[in-house]
């Protein structure tokens, strides 16, 4: 499967009005003007990459794969009813809702709702940051990543991200045994998507949102301690996918990991799929009362989708 990159993504929340404050002036997103409830929030000219719904439950409500164009989408298709799953097609409101041409979307082993999409809305010169910012680092290799909690690591999943979905394994970072990166193929990110394996457990253990400048880094940190936001990590510079960043709870309970200086090409990256003997260089010191992840939950609960 030819997936571009990480497209959008959506969560539930019932605390989305404390966003139209937060997403702005801490992350420097941009509040997309909008008569509906769902507050889309967007990074670049895309129309949004998040989407958030009110809900009584912060969840990881889908993931937005984006492919490059119908020909490769209508590929995406035959692809996942020969691996055998059955792909719901997006009506017309939907794919109004997601500003997308098409869109598909199956309930992957992770119970996650993976959404398959082409052609997403924008509109070029219209980005306007929620506070003073040098932007987000998306384009051809999308946005981000999100890290997804698993209570295993099983064949059926394996066989979904590895050959359904096509990903290049990354590695483990310090965590062997414990957590999965992956990317698309084409894509030149270290990750898009994570899997943080942890026994009974199910859900969104963290975002991560890349910025253009190392300064944004710093102001955003700033403003989390400043506003009270929890940190879960400090400030620090992982070793195997050698960014700076730091991890706190935003609104909604889960961490966000505000990054900079990614590589820029990581098939020639000298520690891809290596074995890291420590998660960073320096900082990310944990904060030990840091809560559970509030979009983490027992995989035992049965979960409306
Ligand atoms: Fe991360």
């Amino acid at each position: 499967m030819d997936i571009v990159g990480l497209g959008y993504m959506g969560l539930t929340s019932a605390h989305v009005d404390d966003w139209r404050t937060y997403a702005p002036e801490v992350l420097g997103l941009q509040v997309r003007p909008t008569e509906g409830e769902t507050l889309f929030l967007r990074m670049d000219d895309r129309h949004h990459r998040i989407a958030l719904h009110p809900g009584a439950q912060e969840r990881l409500a889908y993931i937005g794969w984006e492919l490059l164009n119908r020909v490769a989408w209508d590929e995406c298709l035959r692809i996942l009813q020969a691996a055998g799953y059955t792909a719901e097609i997006a009506d017309e409101a939907l794919c109004a809702e997601r500003a997308v041409h098409a869109m598909a979307w199956v309930t992957g082993p992770d119970q996650v709702r993976h959404e398959f999409c082409y052609g997403a809305a924008f509109n070029t010169h219209t980005f306007l940051p929620g506070r003073p910012h040098n932007g987000f680092l998306t384009g051809d290799g999308g946005f981000g990543h999100i890290v997804v909690t698993v209570p295993e690591w099983t064949e059926e999943l394996d066989h979904f991200v590895e050959q359904v979905l096509s990903f290049k394994w990354f590695g483990s970072g310090a965590d062997i045994g414990k957590r999965r990166f992956y990317r698309p193929r084409r894509n030149h990110r270290t990750h898009s998507i994570g899997y943080s394996i942890v026994p009974g457990m199910l859900g969104l253990n963290h975002v991560g949102l890349e910025v253009n400048d190392l300064d944004d880094v710093g102001i955003a940190y700033d403003r989390v301690l400043e506003r009270g936001y929890p940190l879960m990590a400090t400030l620090g510079r992982h070793t195997q996918d050698p960014v700076i960043s730091f991890y706190h709870f935003s609104p909604s309970g889960f961490p966000i990991e505000y990054i900079n200086a990614g590589i820029e090409d990581s098939a020639a990256h000298p520690f891809v799929e290596g074995k890291p003997e420590s998660l960073s260089v320096w900082g990310h010191k944990f904060n030990p009362d840091a809560p559970t992840p509030a979009t983490v939950y027992p995989a035992t609960e049965s979960v409306g989708r």
